[in-house]
């Protein structure tokens, strides 16, 4: 028997299917609203409305619980790879020996850049943001890798990989260009993450020494930023795929969203944040009032999330990798203890604690980004390059789901009546 939710509207009684997801969740099934009642339902920002069914991530807020395709991800973190992980999201299982053997032949083959595509990079002012490179590129690459077939499952799979390859030689060039510095190119002999830090630091005077523990940090970064279900960055993805323009134009899209402060861009400003602490000599007390003080636009970045309501799983473990990166590079970084204290006074403040406001992924992701070398511009490309095969999952399932259509939402008007249109001699002249 069908669950019903009921709603009284004008005297009259409405039954609305409710909708049961597979961890039990519920949803009231809304699309017959207006064509029965004539309303709508008003959620801005949706934090009580569901877009879509996904069988790509699981989240409970409540529980602090994430899990990609059913595995949990202290699990995928502690085992797995970010490219065994992204086949993962994208294909919905994990891959066997010979998969993954195919998968990296495969991002080996597609991670070098049209050369024409480098002439961007030339034309960028030097304080130009990687973000904003990034985006552009990515929307680029439909001219350059026009054989794109939406509807042959093979030519997408492609498609993928190249898009997951090549985001890293786009990323790494960005900031090497931007510095003046000649380009490293992608290396055979080198895994994914591996060759990511050589393309960012390979010098011919000093050759980068890899090391293998910052590599394993790198993969684990990038699983812990590899989905998060319908964050804003893979809505926009979704809403701009809905119009069923190509991959790379929804994908760079997502780039865009993520760019903002209150999301991918929170880890740049949590640094700035602490930078700003460290230098201007702010006391925790000071920092935790101001973030308390609704007159004072002062807020604690990297701390707050629309879902997790305790503490972001993936906070727990970047937290523990400070330690290890950290290690690795033998200095002590003031941030870290600035970040520790603010955590631990804000933890125990009862505006934090009323407001459910805990640590999230990026309060501590800039510290390891820090500690691997990476300047602080470059912080939320690197979430993006994480989070590219959960946006990817996300578009295919899109567009393979039947029940998916256009994104149009409604909106309740609240501007002017009706009124004639006023000539210029009879308007009022300016005060
Ligand atoms: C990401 O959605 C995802 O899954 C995102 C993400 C992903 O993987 O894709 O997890 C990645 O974006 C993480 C979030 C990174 N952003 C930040 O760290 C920026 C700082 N945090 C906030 O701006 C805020 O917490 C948000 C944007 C994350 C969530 O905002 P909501 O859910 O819209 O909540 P809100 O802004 O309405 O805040 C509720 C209350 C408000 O107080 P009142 O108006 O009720 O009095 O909590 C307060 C806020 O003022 N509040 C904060 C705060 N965050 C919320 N007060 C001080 N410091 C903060 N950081």
């Amino acid at each position: 028997m069908t669950e019903v939710a009921k709603l009284i509207l004008d005297g009259k009684e409405l039954e609305l299917p409710v909708i049961t997801g597979t961890e039990g969740e519920k949803a009231i099934d809304i699309r017959s609203l207006r064509q029965q009642t004539g309303h709508i339902t008003f959620d801005p920002g949706f934090g009580n409305t569901g877009t879509c069914r996904s069988a790509i991530t699981y989240m409970d807020g409540e529980q602090g619980i994430l899990r990609y395709r059913g595995y949990p991800i202290e699990q995928l973190a502690e085992h797995s790879t970010f490219v065994e992980t992204a086949f993962l999201l994208i294909t919905g299982q994990l891959p066997n020996r010979d998969e993954l053997i195919r998968t990296s032949v495969d991002l080996n083959d597609f991670s070098t850049l049209h050369e024409n595509m480098k002439a961007f990079y030339q034309n960028y002012p030097p304080k130009a943001h990687p973000m904003g490179i990034l985006s552009a590129m990515v929307n680029a690459m439909r001219s350059f890798y026009p054989e794109l077939q939406d509807d042959v499952e093979e030519e997408m799979n492609k498609t993928y990989l190249r898009l997951i390859s090549k985001i890293r030689t786009m990323a790494a060039m960005a900031y090497r260009i931007t510095k003046g510095e000649r380009v490293v190119y992608p290396r055979p002999d080198l895994c994914y993450c591996a060759n990511f830090l050589n393309m960012m630091f390979d010098s011919a005077v000093v050759p980068y020494y890899m090391d293998d523990d910052l590599v394993r940090a790198l993969n684990v970064f990038w699983i812990l930023h590899a989905d998060h279900e319908q964050n804003c960055s893979t809505t926009a993805v979704r809403v701009v795929g809905s119009g069923k323009v190509n991959i790379y134009s929804a994908i760079s899209a997502g780039i865009s969203a993520l760019w903002g402060p209150l999301h991918g861009g929170a880890n740049q400003a949590v640094i700035s944040m602490l930078e700003r602490i460290h230098r201007d000599g702010l006391t925790i007390d000071e920092c935790v009032a101001k973030a308390k003080d609704r007159k004072d636009p002062f807020r604690l970045m990297g701390f707050g999330h629309r879902v997790y309501k305790t503490y972001d799983p993936r906070a727990k473990i970047m937290k523990k990798m400070c330690d290890i990166v950290l290690s690795k590079v033998s200095q002590a970084d003031p941030l870290l203890d600035i970040a520790r204290r603010l955590e631990e006074m804000a933890l125990s403040d009862p505006y934090f604690i009323e407001k459910d406001l805990y640590p999230n992924v990026d309060f501590y992701s800039g510290i390891v980004l820090r500690a691997m070398g990476i300047p602080t511009n470059m912080f939320t490309v690197m979430f993006a390059i994480g989070r590219l095969p959960g946006w990817i999952s996300q578009w295919k399932e899109d567009w393979s789901d039947p029940e998916m259509k256009i994104s149009r939402p409604r909106q309740i008007y609240s501007g002017a009546l009706v009124r004639d249109y006023v000539p210029m001699s009879e308007r009022e002249p300016a005060n």
